[in-house]
């Protein structure tokens, strides 16, 4: 389930002509912080550490035990959630075991995926007269929305073009591949991914993936662990083992951002505003961006702390999915009764409807078809029936 990565130069030759820079300036000065905002290759290219950057080595990554060694209740909740379980090499994904030698069908071809002896997970593509059949190497997605494979072929990398859809709890295409039937058997298999796609990737479901600025899929950890946000840990663990203080300085610490900052942080792999508008995507699909839709609500405004993804998610613990848990989000910046009048500390309006469960009416979920799923939209807002989805 690729996502379209923003054309990498765009923004830094716009603000190189000043003309244009004066005229952001002012837009942005007058709408809120998307001055300040930026796009992920932009913030990868400054000093200092940022997710999906490639440049550290290997060896100053420690893995997650290490680290669970003195942050242990972190490192316990952390395990269970989405991020810590959103890439394994296919022989230890749960869905390909439990899918094991069902047929299934996309248009003409008929699919199954096998356990060999051995482990490996074989998939196999038959057009009713001959088949192709290869070892899948690599599952992404814990599954809540889906699941898609990677194989390697003559030393490249693709993807399959079947994907696992937990709605439907069967296999349908991969989003943004072709609906039309495949001219050969080879492209129903899957589509070849570039070598810099291939990296991107890697570098949103996994940790340490590219070091050094080379990609090795042999070395990288599994998923998003403590590192994977963090950067790399070796210096910080030495020492603090070896009892020097200001040892804490030597990691990376999101939590120091500011609100703007922050968001483009979550961003590197969620999609950061300028990323989704550099690369001009419009319509539903983007409500699988929510730094873009976040950014876009009223409630944003120049940038606040109350508002930021960790206002409302803490990237140690599972997803909290009861509404009512939002509420103090919400009415941290809102009025809890609507003829109050706002004030600096509370800037938000009340609601002239409910007192709870605001993100129920407010954040609604909205179908992405190709994913077929229903997203949360996070560009905050009052929904009335029937008015088309705000891009
Ligand atoms: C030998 C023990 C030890 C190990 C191993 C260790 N830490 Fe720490 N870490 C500490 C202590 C002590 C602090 C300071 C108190 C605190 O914030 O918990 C700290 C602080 C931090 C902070 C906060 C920094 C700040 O802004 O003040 C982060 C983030 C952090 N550690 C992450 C990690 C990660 C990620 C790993 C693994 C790569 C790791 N730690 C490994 C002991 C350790
Ligand atoms: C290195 C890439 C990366 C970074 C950085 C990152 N995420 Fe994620 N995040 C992912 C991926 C990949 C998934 C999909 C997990 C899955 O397979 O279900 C995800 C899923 C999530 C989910 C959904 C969990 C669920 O159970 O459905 C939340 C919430 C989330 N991330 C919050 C955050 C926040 C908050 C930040 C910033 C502090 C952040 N993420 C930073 C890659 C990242
Ligand atoms: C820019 C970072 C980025 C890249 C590149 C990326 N992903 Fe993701 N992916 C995410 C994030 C963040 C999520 C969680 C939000 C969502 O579902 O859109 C996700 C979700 C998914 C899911 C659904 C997981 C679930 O919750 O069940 C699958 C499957 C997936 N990605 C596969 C891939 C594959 C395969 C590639 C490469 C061909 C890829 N992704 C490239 C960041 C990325
Ligand atoms: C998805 C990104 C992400 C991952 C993965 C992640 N962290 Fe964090 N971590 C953060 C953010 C963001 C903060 C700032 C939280 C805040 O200030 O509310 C933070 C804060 C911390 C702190 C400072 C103290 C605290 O509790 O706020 C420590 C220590 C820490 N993380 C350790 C870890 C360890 C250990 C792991 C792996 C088990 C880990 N983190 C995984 C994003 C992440
Ligand atoms: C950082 C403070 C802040 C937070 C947190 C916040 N809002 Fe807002 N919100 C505002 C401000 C400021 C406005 C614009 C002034 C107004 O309409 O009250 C606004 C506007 C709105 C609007 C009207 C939008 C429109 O399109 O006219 C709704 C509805 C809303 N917020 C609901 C919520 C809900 C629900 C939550 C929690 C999920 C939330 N807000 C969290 C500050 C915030
Ligand atoms: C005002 C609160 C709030 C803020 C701020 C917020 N979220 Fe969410 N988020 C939610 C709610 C509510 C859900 C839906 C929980 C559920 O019902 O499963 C959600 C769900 C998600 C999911 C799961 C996929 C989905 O669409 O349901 C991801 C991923 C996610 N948020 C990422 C982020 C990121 C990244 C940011 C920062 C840009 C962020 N969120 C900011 C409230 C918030
Ligand atoms: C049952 C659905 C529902 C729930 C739950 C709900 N709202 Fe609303 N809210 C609405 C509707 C509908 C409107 C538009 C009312 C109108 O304009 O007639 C609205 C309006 C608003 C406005 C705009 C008010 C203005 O004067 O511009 C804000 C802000 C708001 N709600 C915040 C919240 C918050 C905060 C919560 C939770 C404490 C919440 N809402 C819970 C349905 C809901």
């Amino acid at each position: 389930m690729s996502k379209h990565q923003a054309g990498n130069h765009l923004f830094l030759v716009l603000v190189a002509a000043a003309g244009l820079a004066v005229s952001i300036a002012t837009w942005a000065e007058e709408h809120n912080s998307k001055a300040d905002q930026m796009s992920t290759p932009e913030r990868i290219k400054q000093p200092g550490w940022w997710p999906t950057k490639g440049t550290p080595s290997r060896d100053e990554y420690v893995g997650p035990a290490v680290c669970a060694q003195c942050h242990s209740s972190l490192a316990s909740s952390q395990k269970l959630h989405a991020m810590a379980r959103t890439s394994m090499p296919a022989a230890d994904s749960n869905i390909l075991r439990t899918h094991d030698r069902q047929n299934f069908r996309l248009g003409p071809h008929t699919y199954q995926i096998a356990r060999a002896d051995n482990g490996a997970v074989q998939y196999s593509v038959s057009d009713g007269k001959q088949s192709v059949s290869g070892p899948l190497s690599w599952a992404f997605g814990t599954g809540k929305v889906g699941q898609s494979y990677l194989y390697e072929k003559n030393g490249a990398f693709f993807e399959s073009r079947f994907s696992y859809f937990s709605t439907l709890q069967g296999f349908d295409i991969t989003p943004a591949h072709s609906t039309a039937a495949p001219e050969s058997l080879e492209k129903a298999a899957g589509r070849p991914v570039a070598p810099a796609e291939v990296r991107r990737c890697f570098g949103c479901h996994t940790t340490a993936s590219t070091t050094n600025d080379k990609f090795d899929a042999a070395r990288l950890i599994p998923s998003i662990t403590c590192e994977g946000c963090h950067g790399p840990g070796s210096a910080h663990t030495a020492a603090m083992k070896a009892g020097i203080e200001t040892g804490a300085g030597l990691i990376s610490n999101p939590g120091r951002l500011k609100p703007v900052n922050q968001v483009d942080f979550c961003g590197a792999c969620h999609t950061t505003w300028w990323d989704v508008n550099l690369s001009g995507s419009t319509g539903v699909g983007n409500a699988r961006f929510q730094p873009y839709r976040l950014e876009s609500s009223r409630c944003w405004g120049k940038g606040d702390a109350r508002i930021t993804c960790i206002a409302c998610h803490n990237p140690h613990q599972p997803l909290v999915r009861e509404a009512g848990f939002y509420d103090q989000r919400c009415l941290s910046c809102h009025l809890a009764t609507a003829n109050s009048k706002p004030s600096s500390d509370h800037p938000g309006a009340g609601c002239p409807v409910s007192t709870k469960d605001c993100v129920t009416c407010h954040m609604p979920k909205v179908e992405v078809p190709d994913a077929h799923f229903k997203f949360t939209d996070h560009q905050i807002r009052v929904v009335r029936a029937g008015a088309p989805f705000p891009d």
